[in-house]
């Protein structure tokens, strides 16, 4: 689908275009000059929870991610929505009251944006960020020996369909939903602080197809330790029963091929790793000498941190 606009576009037009569709990444960056790019992205999406605050401040959390996935700061967004004129308007109100709070939070501001009539409610922000044009973080910045770092468990994708479904339990989903409306601003700026130079953030495409991404951008392999994932508390239980998104077959269905299960894995277990995450965390290649500091740092400002796995010089992504 973009391969025709591939062609209209060509990146040595545009000599301070850094990230552009030439080499895909979570957002695009634009230098201005040696010590300063633009970073530009935006994402939207119909409701994943019932109550419109939250899933305004999830889909915010979730824009301003990509951001964060580049290693840069936001400081601007813009609305972009589509709401069914049935709703009630107080409805609409509360999810961008969610998503401008959650933007404030990140000290955000949302300055303006644009609504159209759908059947379906979608919303999202398009999102302006700074990072140091060599501080940044990108897919393909993943080096041979890099610890992998995740900053949510995973579990969203499975959770959500159960509370779709009224089959998750409140305690489940108000956990996803903390996790879900969590900023990845702490994550990112740890990994700056400690030069990371390969990152991603967790969405869609699940675990495993992001963590394709960030391997053939970096042309290395990436070794995940199945204990060592974290999950949220319900997933087993969703997964064990197979409600899953849609999107998770869709997933094994394309990446399966990038990845090779060296541990003997029952179905359920790996769709949990096809499993689309939404607003999910970031996955941070560390550079060895820095992870022992950079954990410590963590566990002092209260950002967990799952030691997951380790940067290969193969081709594949393993789970052992
Ligand atoms: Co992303
Ligand atoms: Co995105």
């Amino acid at each position: 689908m973009l391969r025709p606009i591939e062609n209209i576009f060509d990146n040595r037009d545009y000599p301070d275009l850094l990230v552009g569709l030439g080499d895909p990444d979570d957002a695009a960056v634009w230098r201005l000059d040696d010590e300063r790019a633009l970073v530009v992205t935006t994402d939207f999406f119909t409701p994943v929870v019932d109550t419109p605050y939250e899933y305004g401040a999830i889909a915010a959390a979730n824009s301003l991610s990509d951001v964060y996935a580049m290693g840069g700061t936001p400081f601007l967004a813009l609305n972009i929505a589509a709401f069914p004129p049935e709703l009630p308007p107080d409805f609409l109100g509360e999810i961008l009251r969610g998503g401008a709070e959650k933007a404030r939070e990140a000290k955000v501001v949302v300055v303006g944006g644009h609504t159209i009539q759908d059947k379906e409610p979608k919303y999202g922000l398009i999102v302006l960020g700074f990072v140091h044009p060599e501080k940044m973080m990108t897919k393909g910045g993943a080096r041979p020996g890099d610890v992998l770092l995740l900053s949510k468990p995973l579990g969203f994708g499975t959770t959500t369909t159960a509370i779709k479904g009224q089959k998750a339990s409140q305690t489940n989903m108000n956990e996803v939903i903390e996790w879900m409306t969590r900023l990845n601003r702490d994550a990112a700026s740890l990994g700056v602080e400690f030069g990371v130079r390969g990152a991603t953030d967790i969405t869609g495409f699940s675990l495993l197809g992001h963590a394709w991404e960030m391997a053939s951008a970096s042309g290395v392999g990436l070794r995940f330790k199945w204990e060592k994932i974290p999950f949220t508390s319900g997933a087993m239980r969703y997964a064990k029963d197979f409600i899953f998104p849609g999107g998770a077959s869709d997933n094994r269905l394309y990446f399966s091929k990038n990845v090779h299960f060296i541990r003997e894995m029952e179905e359920y277990e790996e769709l949990l790793l096809f499993d689309p995450q939404t607003s999910g965390g970031l996955l941070l290649a560390v550079p060895p000498a820095n992870m022992e500091p950079m954990l410590q740092r963590a566990e002092e400002i209260g950002q967990p941190l799952w030691v997951v796995g380790e940067v290969t010089a193969g081709k594949q992504i393993e789970i052992v």
